[in-house]
């Protein structure tokens, strides 16, 4: 199984929900391949946000040896989920889709707890990493739960 997270900037959102989901996965033996992107290159070859790393350490996931990398075509052939933070990634990543690959792309908090919230705010400029986490853990928690 072939996972992909995907947010803005791969700097924030998706980089926490790719640790977490190793971390779940190793833990629960779950055999699968987990990767993010950003639908933009702004950061590309960036290592995550500094609060992102911040967040995951205090919750003994450690992501700092990621890099942020843009989405690109081949992504949505090779990966059998792909998972959007919001509603603008998730049209972002749909206008890179051909054929059925669509239906691979999903809203990652279709998986949440809540379903009254339906996308991962962007901490970027607001902050409230501590809460991006949670609703990230539970969604992983979820889809691991779903998909194993
Ligand atoms: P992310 O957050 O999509 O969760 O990685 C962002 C990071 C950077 C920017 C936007 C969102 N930016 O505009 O630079």
């Amino acid at each position: 199984m072939r996972i992909l997270m995907v947010c803005l900037g791969n700097i924030c959102r998706s980089p926490l929900a790719q640790g977490v989901m190793e971390e779940i996965a190793k833990n629960k033996n779950f055999i699968c391949e987990i990767d993010s992107a950003g639908t933009s290159s702004f950061h590309a070859g960036e290592p995550a946000d500094p609060r992102s790393v911040e967040v995951a350490k205090q919750n003994n996931i450690d992501i700092s040896a990621q890099r942020s990398r843009e989405l690109k075509k081949e992504d949505l052939e090779y990966f059998d989920y792909i998972f959007a933070m919001d509603k603008s990634n998730y049209q972002d990543i749909l206008k890179l889709c051909t054929g059925d690959q669509a239906s691979k792309v999903k809203m990652f908090l279709e998986f949440g707890d809540n379903k009254e919230v339906t996308e991962v705010p962007d901490p970027y400029y607001t902050e409230g990493f501590d809460y991006v986490f949670d609703l990230v853990e539970k969604a992983c928690i979820n889809i691991c739960d779903k998909i194993n």
